[in-house]
């Protein structure tokens, strides 16, 4: 019998730990005490064995294991989402997928913190092997959550305006990406810090066009940016609270703000003002549901 080293997630209490809920793990231990050797699954005519080459921690992996996130998995299981392997062996009738082929989860859920898996060839997505591997491993989330959200909310022609904030976060470097490769502008905002000249000369390398601390935002001088670049029609909030309330105050009349996360885990408080006056749209967008909505026919998404 096989077997692959897992970083797994268990009920609190089957660790012998003093934590009151039985729902979720609500510390974070030692990793070597999650590591555990786990049977692989025999190989099946439909499934492949593959090898992790690399898999990201992710915000949402932290908010699964803290029990806070929207899907959770039977415990015990194994940790993260996202990540690319290889398969190393193909089951008689899988047709898709050959050895050596790289490939990464379709679905969020399928435990991609170990080293190998017996995995349903249906589960994954096949991609070329000839992009950097940290790009393949953190491809199937926050790009795409950027390019949906680019796209699916507001017409976005060249010379018109995005505005982001935690705009150095995985999915605002995406969005800056994409938006530059449209010729669309991107605002993006960022929290102050010591090193803020080099973190915004970073992003204007990627693409970005104008990067302002928050604060910023508040000052009567945002008025002055406003003069050369075009008001914007599609805000992307992934903090919440107060920085929220701060793009929606500088969208054009009826552009959208799009919630995809929460980092300050503080509400979203829209001024009446931006409903009324300026009829706003407000959405939220999560890819999870995004995929399982195009998994089947003409419009499954695939690369
Ligand atoms: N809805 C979806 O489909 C979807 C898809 C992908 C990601 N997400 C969510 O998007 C968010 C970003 O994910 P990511 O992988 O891109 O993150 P990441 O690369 O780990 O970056 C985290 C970002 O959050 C900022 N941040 C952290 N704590 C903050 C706070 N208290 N107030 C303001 N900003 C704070 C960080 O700014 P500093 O550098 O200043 O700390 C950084 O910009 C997460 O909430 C994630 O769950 C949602």
């Amino acid at each position: 019998m096989k077997h692959a080293l897992c970083l797994r997630l268990f009920w609190g209490a089957e660790l012998g730990t003093n934590f009151s809920s039985s729902k979720c793990i609500h510390f974070w231990p030692k990793c070597s005490e999650l590591l555990e050797n786990v049977d692989l699954l025999p190989l099946g005519a439909n499934n492949v064995l593959v090898k992790m080459l690399a898999a990201p921690i992710n915000p949402s992996d932290i908010n699964m294991i803290q029990g806070t996130y929207a899907i959770l998995p039977d415990l015990p299981a194994v940790g993260g989402n996202e990540g690319v392997a290889q398969v190393v062996e193909v089951g008689s009738q899988v047709k898709s997928l050959k050895t050596g082929d790289w490939v990464i989860p379709k679905d969020a859920g399928l435990g991609t913190w170990r080293t190998e898996a017996v995995l349903a060839e249906n589960d994954v997505i096949s991609l070329p092997n000839d992009i950097p591997l940290l790009s393949a491993a953190t491809l199937g989330v926050n790009p795409c959550t950027a390019l949906r959200m680019l796209s699916d909310f507001e017409d976005l022609k060249p010379g018109d305006s995005v505005i982001q904030n935690a705009a150095n976060s995985g999915v605002g470097q995406a969005v800056i990406q994409i938006a530059a490769a449209r010729g669309i502008n991107s605002i993006n905002v960022v929290r102050d810090r010591p090193e803020f000249t080099q973190l915004s000369d970073r992003l204007k390398a990627i693409g970005a066009t104008h990067v302002i601390k928050e604060e910023a935002l508040r000052r009567p001088e945002i008025k002055e940016l406003f003069k050369i670049c075009p008001k914007p029609k599609l805000a992307l909030n992934g903090v919440g609270g107060k920085s929220a309330t701060e793009l929606l105050r500088h969208l054009q009349l009826g552009g959208s703000m799009v919630t995809y996360g929460g980092m300050a885990k503080q509400p979203v408080t829209v001024p009446v003002s931006a409903l009324i006056f300026k009829d706003v749209k407000v959405r939220g967008f999560w890819v999870t549901q995004w995929k399982k909505d195009h998994s089947k026919g003409e419009s499954a998404w695939t690369f």
